[in-house]
Order: structure tokens, then sequence, then C-alpha cells
């Protein structure tokens, strides 16, 4: 309202103001937003993030404009924009390598998070919102990828929705529902259009915008995980902070910059990346009567893959003894009361039967959906004294170091057809991925911690 602080009372801007939080808006989350100002190269990510959105959304829209979701037309409807719409080729290369250059730049912004404990207290919403976002842009991904009906497109999805019918009781018809059908085919299709064009992509959006508004309302985090509004001046300005516009605008844009130059190099010399961002068996028109010999889904979904495809009928039986020894560990060891440790003993027990009950491809979905939905947990699963990286123990790094290695090498895995060693390796992979989170309640308050600083770490270049 007109005489309040923060707000312009002449003009034309007076005239919206009076009407609209239009300079508060701008105040708060952008010139009187105080920011640390020891940022560094994974602060990038996040704008970043933003910026691939904005691509794909106007992309997107222009694809929309020519594409035909009818299996009978929709492999032909991407020859026509690739070939004969104006400059349809730029438009469908930049989603294709968008689609891919999100996971990228999603990756590292998570990997950031989990660098400097992002998650932690105050942050719990902030990550788990950024958590809901990772879910949804994997089923955005996915359902996008069915649409050029190409035979990975249509081979891809009757994999993955078949995983759905090994789910106890209700699989059959969850996956029938997901399908519109007995097979994937044209219902599919427009079903999984309509998802992927606008269901997810609001959904998406309003989950990008509650991810902002949580972070803008406990402040960002740093590289040294201290709190910069535990130390003010006399205005109550942070005496560590600076105003993101214009310091963190002018910074973010030369990220945009660099990034422009990778993706551009991306979109116009190497759109396939190496069958890595297209792959090649989806040039040639979906075709239900031919499975392809190797089905793979795209790398960024590779590593979940390769968890998926660990659990034969054998790695049960090694899941179901680790669970059992979890039982017996808990019960022994636990520190909580009797009726808990009872409790969880209980469950873990009941889990180390049902291992070998259920079907191992059940596992294997469950698998490959709790390594996602492990990550919600996070917050509550790390008990470090500290939140940088910084400041831990110089062998946490090296375990940090095993986890991502092992990722890639998930990665790796998935994008092969399977053979024993690789199966065998998988398997130790998910075991490795699965205990640096569940045991992490244990191993993050052991070692020898650092002293962390009153104030940021910062020195001017
Ligand atoms: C569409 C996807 C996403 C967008 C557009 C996005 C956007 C942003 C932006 C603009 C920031 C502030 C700048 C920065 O700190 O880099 C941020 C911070 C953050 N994001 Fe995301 N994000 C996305 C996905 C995710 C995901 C998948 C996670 C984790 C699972 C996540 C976790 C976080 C955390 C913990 C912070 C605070 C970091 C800190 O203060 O140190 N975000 N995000």
């Amino acid at each position: 309202m007109a005489g309040e602080k923060n707000v312009e009372t002449t003009g034309l801007l007076g005239w919206i103001d009076a009407r609209f939080p239009l300079t508060s808006t701008w105040k708060a989350h952008l010139s009187e937003y105080y920011a640390p100002k020891n940022f560094n190269f994974w602060y990038f990510f996040g704008s970043l993030a933003l910026l691939v959105l904005v691509i794909q959304i106007v992309t997107g829209i222009f694809l929309v404009m020519h594409y035909k979701p009818d299996a009978e037309r929709a492999f032909q409807s991407v020859e026509y924009i690739m070939r004969e719409v104006p400059w349809g080729w730029l438009v469908r290369y930049m989603h294709s390598t968008g689609a891919s250059m999100f996971f990228v730049v999603v990756y590292l912004h998570m990997l950031r998070g989990l660098f400097y404990g992002s998650y932690r207290k105050p942050r719990e919403l902030v990550w788990i919102f950024g958590v809901a976002i990772f879910l949804c842009l994997m089923a955005e991904a996915f359902m996008g990828y069915l649409l050029p009906w190409g035979q990975m497109s249509y081979w891809g999805a009757q994999v993955i929705v078949n995983l759905f019918s090994a789910i106890p009781f209700v699989g059959p018809d969850l996956a029938l529902l997901i399908r519109g059908d007995y097979v994937v085919s044209d219902a599919t299709l427009n079903r999984f259009f309509s998802f992927h064009v606008i269901a997810v992509p609001l959904v998406l959006l309003g989950l990008v915008v509650a991810h902002i508004i949580a972070l803008h309302e406990v402040g960002s985090n740093n590289p040294d995980g201290v709190e910069i509004k535990a130390n003010k001046d006399a205005n109550g300005i942070p005496l560590d902070g600076i105003p993101f516009h214009p310091y963190y605008s002018v910074h973010d844009l030369f990220g945009v910059a660099i990034f422009l130059m990778i993706f551009s190099a991306i979109v116009f010399f190497a759109p396939e990346m190496g069958g890595y961002f297209l792959e090649y068996n989806n040039f040639i028109p979906a075709d239900p009567l031919k499975t392809p010999p190797h089905i793979a889904p795209v790398w960024y979904f590779t590593p979940f893959y390769s968890m998926l495809r660990a659990c034969t009928d054998d790695f049960t039986w090694v899941l179901a003894i680790i669970a059992a020894l979890a039982a017996i560990a808990f019960f022994v060891k636990g520190r909580m009361a009797f009726t808990v440790r009872v409790t969880v003993a209980v469950v873990l027990l009941a889990v180390a039967v049902l291992l070998r009950v259920w079907d191992a491809k059940f596992w294997g979905v469950l698998t490959m959906g709790g390594a996602v939905v492990i990550l919600f947990f996070l917050p509550w699963l790390d008990h470090s004294p500290v939140k940088s990286i910084r400041y831990r123990p110089g062998w946490h790094k090296w375990l940090y170091g095993v986890f991502i290695v092992n990722f890639l090498v998930l990665g790796y895995l998935g994008t092969q057809a399977p053979n024993d060693v690789f199966n065998l390796m998988s398997q130790i992979g998910t075991i490795i991925y699965l205990g640096f989170f569940m045991l992490m309640p244990f191993w993050s308050r052991c070692g020898k911690f650092k002293p962390v600083p009153e104030r940021v770490t910062f020195s001017a270049h």
C-alpha cells in the first residue's frame, strides 16, 4: 500500500505498487535478498536449472505446434519437424539436449546439497521440494521419451510399465491403468502426451516456486555451512551477506554464458552425443512385433535401472541375510526403548522372509523406487555435528568419493547388456548406494571434525 516501507508512491510504479506487490517482491527476493558472499562454482546450478526449465517449456510449446500424438503419425511428425518445419531441427535438438542437460545440472545441484549439508535444518523443506522436483522430472522425461514413437520409446515404455505389474495384488491392474491397454499402444501415447505437456509441467512449476519460496524464507546455505543470519549489523543485515541483485544476478549470468556455449556446442555438433542423448534405436519407427536385442533407458535413468536389474533371485538371499542381521543388531545394540527395538526387529525379519516369498522383480522395483525415495529422508539420516564437507573428517570425503564413483559405475552398467560380471558389479554397487544412506546415522557422526568458523571464509580474487 502507498506510504508503506518498500513501496513506490509516485508514477506508474506507484500506481502498480498500490495494487500489486511489485517493488516489495523485487526487493524481498532480489535486491534485498542477502545471500552469503562466499558462493562458489557449485552455486551456479540452481539458476541453470531454472534456465533449462524455461528452454524446455519454450521449445516444447513450438514442438507441440507440429507434433501429432497418434501412433500412426507420431514418428513421421517428428521427422517432419526435423526436415520440413523451418528451424524445426533446432527446436527439437534444443529440447532433446535440454532433457539430458536438465539432469546434468540437477545431479550437480543435488551433489552440492550433499557436499555442503544444504538439506540440514532449517532447509529440510527446500530439500524435500527438491526431491519431489527430481521425481517429477523423471516422470516428465520418461513420458516425453515415448512421444517420438521410435523402437526405444516403445520398448523402453513397455519394459518400465510392465514393472508395475510385479507389485503384489494391485500390480496388473495398475499397469493396465497406466497403459490404457494390454500393451503400449495409441491409448498410452495419448495419455503420456497429455501428462507430458500439461499435467507434470504444472506440478513441476508449482514445486519450483515452492522450492524457491522455502529457500528465501530460511536463506541460502554456503560452502562453509555457516548460518549468515547469526551475525547481523545494526540494520538487521547479515554481515556476510550481499544483495542477490546485482551481485549474484551478474555472477549467474556468467554461468549462463558458459553453459550456453556448452549447450550450443552439443546442439550444433553432437546432438546424439554418441547415442547417449538420442539413442540410435530410436531412429527406427516403433514396431510392436520386433523387440530390440538390447533395451536400455536414457543415461540419466541408468544408475537406477542397474539397481533394478541387480535384484535377481540369488540377490534376494543376500538382502534377506542383511535384513536378518540388521534385525539382530538393532535388537541387541539399539539405544531406543525396548518396544521400539522389538518393533523394528520384527519388521526387518518380516522383510527378510518376504524377500524370499515375493517375486525378485518386485524387490527390484522397490529397490529402484527406494533409491530415490530414501533421498527424502536425508535431513534425518545425517547426524554429523557439522554441515559442510569442509569441516568433516578426511575419510568422509573419501566416502563421498566412493559414492560418486559408484553412482557413475552403476550408470555405465545400466547402459550395457547384462552379463555375469556386470550383474555382480551392479549388486555390489546397489549395496554401496543403499548402505551409504542407511548407515549414515552411524558413520556420519564418527571421526574427528574440524572447528567450524563463526563467520564465512572468503577471499576476493
Ligand atoms: C527444476 C529443478 C530445480 C530448480 C529450477 C532449482 C532451483 C534452485 C535455485 C534457483 C536455488 C538457489 C540457487 C542455488 O543455491 O543454486 C536452489 C537451491 C537449492 N536447491 Fe534446487 N532446484 C531444482 C532442483 C533441486 C533438486 C532436485 C534438489 C535436491 C533433491 C534441490 C535442492 C536444493 C537445495 C538444498 C538448495 C539450497 C542450497 C543451499 O542453500 O546451499 N533442488 N534450487
